[in-house]
């Protein structure tokens, strides 16, 4: 993979279009290594190193520098010294006052009542200490809080998708317009840290992206009998980026629109049914995979609340984040619940899988898909045609730069007088 840091700073010293690369051709890729955007999303792809940092500070049981990143960013900058932060993302309205269309976070705000009534305030309770999470052990206030950023960067994902289908219908068509809203939630979704292992699309997810598509990609892992919901989407999103570009297909952009919210439904379906089981423990009720499920669940519960609310209300209560106990059959009883909707989100039981923790004990309702008789749902049309603006840039090497401790932070704050001797 290229050098993802050092195109960064190179873009510092020529901004002539928003997202132009420079040069012109080589884009920085994500840690996908495939996906080619058309226009330089470093710095919204580095949210997800505000996640990772987040998640680094809990660990060290550092709840105050936790919150100092997520209320002030870290990594990722708007340029001019304003930097994107994960709580001004939690707290989107991601319509825009109605203009554009998101049934992804509209069906969520639906469900939860409030913008930060979906993310934020459960976020800034466990980082307080406060309200529901006041009291609650420390693994289950950095459950919460690092699976709910995870939940705020997709959502984010699907906004940029839905802005940039608003840009394409209103004949926004150029490279910096609808192409680089869809460049930036392909850049949301997936993330730009190198992998540790593995080339960042095939075999087991690295561990170490944090990002949404590494989400999918760990369930994919679990349910590896079902779709590869990762793989599906680097291909999908280059087909909706090929169709906003230029020539707006307004059909196909909506398909692979479509399909990313499949791909977060079968995430979060699948995550549902793993810790519930989790939480259960045979008895031994594990409080911090509750603070999972509840969160990896309401990742997509707002998408999959549009097939059916009363559904989505009677899952969103078998997570109640005030439970003392995992009834056991509570696995079970998901499953039943939302197979039935599989056919409406236009999913299959082939699609989600088998957990293959469970796949080999006889007669765990877990162990088997269900029946996809009469449901001939497809994931929608995807493009492996990458588009050719990512060529390798020759470069100093990147462990250097990051053993000088220089970051996209010091590099953004620096005049052009004092960054040009890195050079
Ligand atoms: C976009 O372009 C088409 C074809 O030129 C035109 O018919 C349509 O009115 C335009 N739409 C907007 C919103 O400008
Ligand atoms: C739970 O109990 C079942 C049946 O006794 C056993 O097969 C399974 O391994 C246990 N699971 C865990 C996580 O202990
Ligand atoms: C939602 O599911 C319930 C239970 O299966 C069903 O009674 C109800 O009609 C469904 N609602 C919609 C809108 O499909």
């Amino acid at each position: 993979m290229p050098s993802l840091r050092i195109v960064l700073v190179a873009t510092c010293f020529a901004s002539a279009s928003a997202g132009a690369c420079t040069p012109v051709d080589s884009c920085p890729k994500l840690s996908d290594g495939l996906y080619c955007p058309v226009n330089d999303v470093t710095e919204h792809a580095d949210i997800n190193r505000d996640v990772k940092l987040i998640k680094d500070h809990l660990k060290a049981n550092d709840y105050t520098s936790a919150k100092a990143v997520y209320t002030g960013g870290s990594f990722s900058s708007k340029g001019g010294g304003i930097m994107r932060t994960l709580q001004a993302l939690a707290q989107k309205d991601m319509t825009v006052n109605g203009k554009y269309t998101n049934v992804f976070f509209s069906g969520a705000l639906d469900l939860y009542g409030s913008i930060d009534g979906i993310w934020h305030n459960y976020i800034i309770a466990c980082l307080d200490d406060t309200g529901f999470c006041a009291g609650k052990s420390h693994d289950f206030k950095s459950y919460i809080i690092n699976k709910c950023l995870i939940g705020v960067v997709t959502a984010y994902a699907t906004y940029e998708l839905g802005a940039a289908v608003w840009k394409a219908g209103e004949n926004m068509t150029a490279d910096d317009e609808a192409a680089y809203a869809w460049d930036e939630g392909a850049a949301f979704h997936i993330g730009n840290i190198e992998p540790v292992i593995g080339d960042g699309y095939t075999g087991k997810a690295p561990g170490n992206l944090y990002s949404p598509y590494e989400f999918n990609w760990k369930r994919d892992d679990d349910f590896d009998d079902g779709l590869s919901t990762h793989a599906a989407a680097p291909p999908t999103l280059n087909f909706g980026l090929l169709n906003v570009r230029g020539t707006y297909n307004a059909a196909n952009v909506a398909s692979a629109q479509l399909a990313m919210y499949k791909i977060y439904s079968i995430a979060a379906i699948r995550s549902a049914l793993k810790y519930a089981n989790k939480a259960y423990n045979n008895g031994t009720f594990q409080e911090k995979y509750l603070a999972e499920g509840w969160a990896y669940w309401r990742s997509a519960s707002g998408y999959i609340s549009t097939v059916n609310k009363t559904i989505v209300q009677q899952v969103d209560a078998l997570f109640d984040l005030s439970l003392t106990d995992m009834p056991a059959d509570t696995d079970c009883t998901i499953k039943s619940l939302l197979e039935p909707m599989y056919p409406d989100l236009g999913i299959t039981c082939a699609m989600v899988g088998t957990w293959k923790d469970v796949r080999e004990i006889s007669g765990h309702c877990l162990a088997t898909a269900c029946d996809d008789t009469g449901n001939s749902a497809t994931l929608g049309d995807s493009s492996t045609a990458w588009v050719d603006m990512c060529k390798a840039i020759p470069s100093t090497s990147e462990s250097e730069m990051e053993n000088s401790g220089f970051t996209a932070s010091v590099a953004a704050a620096m005049p052009l007088s004092i960054l040009a001797i890195f050079f």
